[in-house]
């Protein structure tokens, strides 16, 4: 595995790739890597010649009060993860590579992501969509690869790419869980032992959902209802926002039919979390 630091050695090397014909499928992280990071490696290695991931914790999606200078950070680890997963090249830049002192331009998206995350935290997406555009000028990939545990930041991708006319292909991937059904997370760290056996309360509260769905019930409503009560009954958890959504824009639903989107972000304790669950017949 070769690893770079430096905008132009990154670009250099995918250049090459593209050059000689070879398909390359990208995974942009932020790094303390697990389970659900790697299977968006394992996806790339299945379906590419080469396959090159980012390390990045991007100041620009993190507000003022957010965990930017707390998130968590294994460089060594992580790049071993990376060489054990098939990765060819890793890029590792520092934020000075990435923002120069002059840095004055952004991506501005749209109403995906106004609800939901996009409402507690303002400029997040902004941030996400600015960075994901300029990692993907930098390695021109072929496909890149994202968690459907990050839904939203999906769409607004996924818009981003066919508003501004970006020649790759979004691939998205499963929700990998713990064995009691937490979403894995970079931030589950941050769990005291007492928490981390709360935070299960978001994937109980979306099988839950699940079950009125599957008994065909309509009214919104009792979704939010029965989430709500699953998440409260946790001493240290508290909603952000737990909704039932249109799963293509996002939108609340008053109705349930066919399709939906269950969707929470939940603090335990100062950590916040979040996870959501698709409905389809
Ligand atoms: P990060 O939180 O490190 O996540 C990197 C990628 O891993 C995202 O596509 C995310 O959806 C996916 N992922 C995280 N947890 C997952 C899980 N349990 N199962 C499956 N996939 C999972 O998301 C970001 O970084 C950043 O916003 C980024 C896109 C890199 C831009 O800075």
């Amino acid at each position: 595995m070769e690893t770079f630091t430096t905008v132009t050695a990154m670009k250099s090397w995918a250049a090459d790739e593209r050059r000689s014909g070879k398909t390359l499928g990208f995974v942009p992280t932020m790094g303390y890597l697990h389970e659900g990071h790697l299977s968006l490696i394992h996806a790339a290695r299945r379906e590419n010649d080469r396959v090159a991931a980012s390390i990045f914790v991007n100041p620009t999606q993190f507000g003022r009060n957010e965990d930017l200078s707390t998130y968590p950070r294994d460089p060594v680890n992580d790049a071993a993860k990376c060489a054990e997963a098939g990765v060819d090249a890793l890029f590792m830049p520092g934020a000075e590579e990435i923002y120069g002192p002059r840095h004055q331009t952004y991506v501005e998206p749209g109403r995906l992501a106004e609800p939901l995350c996009g409402r507690s935290r303002p400029g997040h997406f902004r941030g996400v969509a600015t960075v994901v555009l300029k990692l993907f000028n930098i390695v021109n990939p072929t496909a890149a690869y994202f968690g459907s545990k990050d839904y939203q930041q999906l769409q607004v991708i996924r818009a981003m790419v066919q508003d501004l006319n970006v020649d790759v292909r979004i691939v998205s991937c499963p929700t990998v869980r713990e064995p009691d059904g937490l979403a894995m997370s970079s931030r589950n760290s941050y769990l005291s032992p007492a928490e981390r056996k709360q935070a299960v309360c978001l994937y109980q509260a979306l099988c839950k959902a699940k079950e009125l769905f599957d008994h065909r019930v309509k009214d919104a409503h009792t979704y939010l209802e029965a989430m709500n009560d699953r998440v409260r009954s946790e001493p240290d958890a508290t909603p952000d926002y737990i909704s039932l959504v249109d799963p293509e824009t996002l939108e609340d639903l008053q109705e349930v039919s066919d399709r939906c989107l269950a969707i929470m972000a939940v603090r335990i304790g100062k950590t916040r979390l979040i996870d959501n669950m698709l409905f389809e017949r």
